[in-house]
């Protein structure tokens, strides 16, 4: 009996390494990554007072990959845009190596940014204003699964996210549990990020910005913010378009054309009103509103190349052209590339963790990255 027991354990325990050490091999090769040291640190906010309670708020929280041989001359920090953490940038929902260890492996140390008030940047009941969250139906139907819906012309496109894009497959369950609450106001998001934003400019700057969707108005406002920390921005599907939102809810948005806080123009201007948007014709159905001419310039944005990237099935793929001329208009050298001009088809709004997520990064953004730094 004592003998059976003992081989029954026996069998138990060494059961899982043997299947351990079988499939480790293989599973290792498939997520190697880049050798490297990983630290965060936070930066910005103030201490708050809430009647006789005091606590810290308005601080963002930043993690800083540093691989084992840094070649590149500048960091490239990434922030995330609405809903979403700086684990966007990480692994994939799949499992495949994501954009932060791909840069690394490149020689780029990576700054991944928490945007205020979201995830592990403290949001407190009562200081911080409300949030919300997108739904499982937004986030099928505008990211993972555009192609089920249909709700723009180009969506019909989408194939390149891993898995069905739809609630029960494990890849969507997993990437949907990273779904965050988010400030509602997207005003309070870009006066948070501004603040705590330029301080950790001041402290680790300059750097190289990366930025996705929300956050595309809080590299214009960083930039203006600190105009000689930012040596180049890449944007992918940024928040747009000019003054209005399209596609989903056409209501007026961003004043100051692509940021809902002033940024610095040239001449400058007393209220958004010296503005005064006008509607271009682009040939499409969406309405573009650009400045009158002569338009001012974003003076602090002159010197920054900037790179627009916008995925061939994303809602994006309606508008961004509307934003990139904008920019242009205002003295910022900005260069639109659509993937699908590159040779690069089927992606989404979340391109940076699709399927050929390595071949974006390499043939698009590192290439770019590597033409402004030579
Ligand atoms: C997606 O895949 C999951 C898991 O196999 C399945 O339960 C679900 O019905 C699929 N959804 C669609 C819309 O195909
Ligand atoms: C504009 O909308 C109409 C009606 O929905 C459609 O027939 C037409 O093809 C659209 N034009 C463009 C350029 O998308």
């Amino acid at each position: 009996m004592l003998m059976m027991l003992r081989a029954v354990f026996y069998l138990f325990s060494i059961l899982p390494a043997v299947v351990l050490s079988a499939a480790a091999p293989h599973r290792r090769s498939a997520v190697v990554g880049t050798f490297h040291r990983r630290s965060y640190f936070y930066v910005g906010g103030a201490y708050s007072q809430l009647d006789d309670f005091t606590t810290a708020t308005g601080q963002i929280f930043v993690e800083r990959l540093t691989p084992e041989k840094v070649t590149q001359p500048l960091p490239v920090m990434f922030i995330h845009g609405r809903g979403m953490t700086g684990t966007n940038f990480m692994n994939t929902p799949d499992g495949r190596l994501g954009w932060a260890d791909h840069f690394m492996s490149q020689g780029f140390e990576v700054i991944l940014v928490e945007q205020p008030e979201r995830g592990r940047s403290s949001w407190v009941l009562g200081i911080d204003g409300p949030q919300d969250v997108p739904d499982t139906f937004l986030v099928q139907s505008r990211f993972t699964a555009s192609q089920r819906f249909n709700l723009w012309p180009q969506a019909k496109l989408h194939s390149q996210w891993p898995g069905n894009g739809s609630v029960g497959d494990p890849i969507f369950d997993n990437f949907f549990k990273s779904v965050m609450p988010s400030l509602v106001s997207e005003e309070e998001s870009s006066i948070r990020i501004r603040d705590a934003g330029s301080e950790l400019l001041d402290k680790i700057g300059p750097v190289i910005l990366l930025t996705h969707s929300q956050a595309g108005q809080l590299g214009w406002i960083l930039a203006d913010s600190r105009p000689s920390k930012v040596k180049a921005i890449v944007a992918l599907e940024p928040i747009g378009p000019p003054f209005i939102n399209a596609v989903f809810n056409t209501v007026p948005a961003r004043p100051f054309g692509v940021t809902e806080v002033p940024l610095r123009f040239s001449p400058p201007i007393s209220s958004a009103h010296d503005l005064s948007p006008v509607i271009v014709d682009t040939g499409t159905n969406f309405t573009c509103f650009q400045q009158r001419a002569p338009a001012r310039k974003l003076a602090n944005l002159a010197n920054i190349p900037v790179l627009i990237v916008t995925s061939q099935s994303s809602y994006h793929s309606v508008y961004d052209a509307c934003t990139a001329t904008f920019l242009q208009q205002a003295g910022v050298a900005a260069e639109h590339v659509r993937l699908e001009n590159v040779g690069i088809e089927g992606n989404g709004h979340m391109m940076f963790m699709e399927k050929n997520n390595l071949a974006i990064a390499d043939n698009v953004v590192l290439k770019w990255l590597r033409k402004i730094l030579n």
